[in-house]
């Protein structure tokens, strides 16, 4: 059995077929083509956090792969009145295949994961966003890095440039741990006191895998990829008027995009805040792939469902 709770989980090799499964997926979504493989299996969602697209994702995901959904909150079970972690793992891995989990600290997932009978995945913590990084590099491939049968190729990745603006946070550090695993290059800018969090990532400072840039334009330069995130996640609101100051300077301008590579893409996770983080006319513009991105959610998610359940299907 495997649990996905973080991005260096998996293997670039299993990277691979997961995302050529997506491919798939994704086509038959497109020509409404029923594939029902996880009949009589069910997920059970647990939403410690707010969410639109991982809630939406995965529970039309799993009924469009035939299965089923139960959706838990923090507020509305109990795990809001200090039933320890331990048990709920125990209780609700008992009664379905599958468990996805959005919360705070990752300690939080792996002792639940070491509880569980069945796979656990990372809908978002504190530290990691295995899933969007996933959506991400599949977007990516989709516009940039297909082979001639139309499929995904996850080699073509190699020696690409990312360009982080913003803050340190989960999606920085899950976009540093898929660098070094599938061997393209991260610039980091973020304001001094926000940097990525190597460590908990597991990347060793001098790793070839990312270069940190005091200077969001020169982190910027010939970048195959700008993407930002909101100044403050979630769970860090009471940080919000500080960080609105920390930040000021990392937004993702016109200017910016013109320092990287003229085919250069830009993503945001989302939810986004216009004049923040991003410029409007950036986000709208034509550089962006945002809603390619935000659907794509689904699509690698299902190929993560049928792997974690079914392993390798041909
Ligand atoms: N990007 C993302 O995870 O969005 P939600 O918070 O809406 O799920
Ligand atoms: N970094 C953001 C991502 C939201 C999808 C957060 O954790 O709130």
């Amino acid at each position: 059995m495997k649990h996905y709770l973080q991005f260096k989980d998996f293997s670039a090799e299993e990277y691979a077929q997961v995302f050529a499964r997506a491919a798939i997926i994704k086509r038959k979504f497109k020509a409404y083509e029923k594939y029902h493989p996880l009949v009589d299996r069910t997920l059970a969602m647990i939403f410690e956090k707010a969410s639109t697209r991982t809630r939406v994702s995965f529970e039309a995901g799993m009924y469009q792969l035939g299965g089923s959904v139960v959706h838990l909150t923090t507020g509305d079970s109990q795990l809001g009145r200090a039933e320890p972690l331990e048990d709920s793992a125990r209780v609700i891995s008992r009664m379905v295949d599958l468990v996805m989990i959005r919360t705070f600290e990752q300690t939080k997932i792996e002792t639940f994961a070491a509880h569980s009978r069945v796979p656990v995945i990372n809908g978002l913590t504190n530290e990691f966003h295995p899933c969007q990084i996933m959506a991400d590099l599949f977007t990516y491939l989709e516009h940039r890095c297909l082979d001639d049968e139309g499929m995904p190729d996850l080699n073509r990745l190699r020696g690409k440039v990312v360009a982080w603006v913003g803050d340190g946070n989960n999606m920085a550090n899950t976009w540093l741990q898929a660098a070094e695993l599938l061997g393209f290059t991260v610039h980091v800018s973020t304001p001094s006191g926000y940097e990525a969090q190597t460590k908990i990532a597991g990347i060793s400072a001098d790793s070839g895998c990312w270069r940190s840039f005091s200077d969001p334009l020169q982190a910027c330069r010939d970048a195959d990829l700008v993407t930002t995130d909101v100044w403050t996640s979630m769970g860090f609101e009471a940080e919000n008027e500080v960080r609105r100051k920390a930040f000021a300077d990392w937004r993702v301008t016109r200017q910016l995009m013109q320092a990287a590579r003229p085919d250069a893409l830009f993503m945001h996770c989302l939810p986004a805040h216009r004049g923040e983080e991003v410029e409007a006319e950036v986000i709208d513009g034509p550089q962006s792939v945002v809603w390619d991105e935000a659907e794509n959610r689904m699509h690698v998610q299902k190929a993560l469902m049928e792997y974690l359940l079914l392993g390798r299907v041909a």
